[in-house]
């Protein structure tokens, strides 16, 4: 069974429930996560590779347990932090891209072609061999997508991959979404960049509070916030 499961899921933080008995099947190919700071957005799109485990419940990827089957599930699901520096592995822009496809089996020169093809649809061409570290905020962004996406995951969980991106490159990268062949879920705040996805999921205290299509969805969650 393809698509990501969340059966009956909770997740306490101490004595902090911050996801409260979550029941999602995830089978459209771009789902949204919206909901205000703190509503355990971050930490539900963390199960779905197993950063985080659940207290409770049972997370599947792919009909795999991701609780057993990590390994297995991290190959398959990409995963776009917030804050990028933490994904930076290598000294160049260039060796980070690449450092992805390590275990692809590829040739060198099908590596290295792969590399050159993203660097240039992420518009990180010119900045090849720049060191990683000395990026702008924007750019570091950037890199981190593409350095996920390299690696052609079946599935990309993205929390908040357009945050610190310029009009033109949030518009890169929500164009880029919209040619992904992958399932993509992304936690964003940004809701212009969701209106275009499968299904929004609306979160709130833990709960979802709305399932549906993005218009429904994100008109609850603006009322919600109003
Ligand atoms: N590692 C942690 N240890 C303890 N508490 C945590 C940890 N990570 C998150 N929390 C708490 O869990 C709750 C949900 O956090 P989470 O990061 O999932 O929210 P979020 O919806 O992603 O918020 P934001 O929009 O601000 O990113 C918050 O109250 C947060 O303080
Ligand atoms: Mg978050």
């Amino acid at each position: 069974m393809s698509g990501i499961r969340f059966e009956d899921v909770s997740h306490d933080f101490g004595d902090e429930r911050v996801v409260d008995h979550v029941t999602l099947e995830l089978t459209e190919r771009r789902v949204g996560i919206v909901g205000a700071n703190g509503s355990g957005k971050s930490t539900l799109a963390r199960m779905i590779n197993g950063l985080v485990t659940p207290t409770e419940g049972r997370v599947e990827v792919d009909g795999l347990d991701v609780a057993r089957h990590g390994r297995e599930v991290r190959r398959r699901v990409g995963f776009v932090f917030t804050n990028a520096d933490t994904q930076i592995v290598m000294p160049t822009v260039r060796e980070d891209v690449a450092f992805t496809l390590r275990r692809h089996r590829l040739s060198p020169a099908d590596a290295a072609a792969r590399v050159e093809r993203t660097l240039d649809r992420f518009g990180l061409a010119d900045l090849a061999d720049r060191p990683a570290h000395r990026l702008s905020g924007g750019q570091k962004q950037l890199l981190a997508l593409a350095a996920v996406l390299v690696g052609e995951p079946s599935i990309v969980v993205a929390d908040e991959p357009t945050t610190l991106l310029d009009a033109r490159n949030a518009r890169r990268i929500a164009e880029h979404f919209e040619t992904l062949d992958e399932q993509l879920v992304v936690v964003s705040h940004q809701l212009e960049l969701l209106e275009s996805f499968d299904r929004v999921i609306v979160m709130e205290g833990g709960r979802v509070i709305a399932d549906d299509e993005p218009r429904p969805a994100l008109d609850a969650y603006r009322a919600l916030i109003g």
